[in-house]
């Protein structure tokens, strides 16, 4: 009988396509997904280290694990992934029960890893400083079939004060542009409609290969590849969101209409000592530009609660530039001190009481944002992607938007349709059609 693995993803896009190399590469050698994680013969945690929670998750899922392990000594337990590069010897130090700790940056070594620790017996842990082979070049069992995780770029090369990934992710690394048509092709041929291009940083694509950035050049491209629908890209950073990118949105077929542009403050002194190098005029004016060409562009943000230093002045500011965008949605974190970073040694923490009553106030605001935003759409004709049942209620479908908005609708289709629906009903987070 072939042997089995279990993969659990935290984090990020990035780490859900890490997670299809580690499986494609597994399935290469013979292993099976495992129908529960207590089965399988291998179980990797690819974790994430962007906020303490994430630490937490781990360790947790570790103490969990322990006993699975007594129980079935064969049992094989890696842990990859970002919180695997910042803590690497710590993880079997805590949990010796490991038996593989991995970096993002030799993903392809997992089965020799394996190999290793099965003829020695003693854990192993290895990492690599910098990226040899693009992960991208590994074989991917995909989780889904019509649409693909195209990693652009890895690494990044800002130096936000608050963030880890710079010190676990290393710096940034392009892949050549023919080797993302090639791969986007291939998906396409194999009936993938929809393709997210990811990287850390993606507007300074290019940059380190060709001196300069590159991405609407690649936006462009993907116009001219045969069968695909949509392009999606995460995440861009202010600064580098130029006019040409978002002309090449505005003027490809393919690429939705869709902005994700992480502000993190409204308050450009905030914003200053978060080192995010644009101030919130910089950002509006930035705002309204892709406004201006992208019709029915749909823009939706990430946003940090408490970062040290916030007033109650600084919070207003992030509240009136949330109204005065008025983003479709935001992804919203409450700061969380990340050891290694600028940021974490800053005076001027903010008490967790404080930072979770902004916290709710901000919550509210874009809910009803949200809302209003989605009303507005009632009677609309929208092109929807079909994901799959609806996890609510099996009798409807659940698809996505151009604009990546929830639509349930009554059935039947089947994942990777298109159909056309009118929008009957919104609520904050769905639309009913
Ligand atoms: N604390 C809270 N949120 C963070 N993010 C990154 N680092 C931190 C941190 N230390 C958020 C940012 C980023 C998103 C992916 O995670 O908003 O855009
Ligand atoms: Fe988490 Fe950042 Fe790593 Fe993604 S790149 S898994 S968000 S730490």
């Amino acid at each position: 009988m072939s042997k089995t693995y279990f993969i659990r993803t935290f984090g990020c896009q990035m780490n859900e396509h890490d997670s299809e190399r580690m499986a494609g590469l597994l399935e290469v050698q013979g292993y099976r997904p495992a129908s529960a994680v207590e089965k399988a013969d291998v179980v990797i945690l690819n974790t994430c280290a962007i906020r303490e929670n994430a630490d937490n998750r781990l360790y947790g899922n570790l103490g969990w694990l322990k006993p699975a392990k007594e129980d079935r000594p064969d049992m094989k337990i890696v842990v990859g992934g970002c919180l695997a590069e910042k803590d690497r010897d710590l993880i079997v130090e805590k949990a010796p029960w490991v038996d593989v700790v991995f970096g993002t940056r030799n993903i392809e070594a997992l089965p020799q890893l394996l190999r290793q620790v099965e003829a020695q017996g003693i854990p192993v842990v290895e990492f690599h400083e910098t990226l040899e082979m693009f992960p991208s070049a590994l074989p991917a069992r995909r989780g889904s079939k019509f649409h693909a995780w195209i990693a652009v770029q890895y690494g990044c090369n800002n130096s936000c004060t608050f963030c880890i990934v710079p010190s676990v992710r290393g710096v940034e690394v392009s892949r050549p542009i023919e080797h993302i048509l090639e791969e986007v092709s291939d998906v396409a041929a194999d009936g993938v409609v929809e393709v997210t291009l990811l990287g850390q940083n993606v507007n300074s694509y290019g940059r380190d290969i060709y001196r300069t950035p590159k991405f609407a050049e690649l936006l462009r491209a993907m116009d001219e590849v045969s069968g695909l629908r949509r392009v999606r890209y995460t995440s861009p950073h202010p600064k580098d969101f130029r006019e040409p990118v978002a002309r090449a949105m505005a003027e490809t077929s393919v690429v939705c209409e869709h902005l994700h542009l992480p502000v993190q403050s409204g308050s450009s002194r905030v914003l200053k000592s978060m080192k995010r190098s644009y101030n919130r005029d910089r950002y509006l004016a930035k705002v309204s530009m892709a406004r201006d060409l992208i019709p029915g562009l749909a823009i939706t943000t990430d946003i940090i609660v408490g970062f040290p230093g916030e007033t109650e002045e600084d919070f207003l500011e992030t509240l009136s530039l949330v109204e005065e965008v008025g983003y479709d949605s935001s992804y919203m974190f409450q700061y969380s001190p990340r050891p290694g970073t600028e940021a974490a040694v800053m005076d001027d923490q903010v008490p967790k009481d404080v930072v979770q009553e902004r916290f709710e106030r901000l919550t509210a605001v874009q809910e009803q944002i949200s809302h209003r935003k989605n009303q507005d759409s009632i009677g609309s004709e929208v092109e929807v992607l079909v994901e799959g049942p609806s996890k609510k209620d099996p009798g409807k479908v659940t698809g996505r938007t151009r604009t990546n908005k929830l639509v349930h609708f009554a059935g039947p289709a089947e994942p990777g349709e298109f159909r056309q629906v009118r929008i009957k009903q919104a609520a904050p987070h769905h639309l009913e059609a």
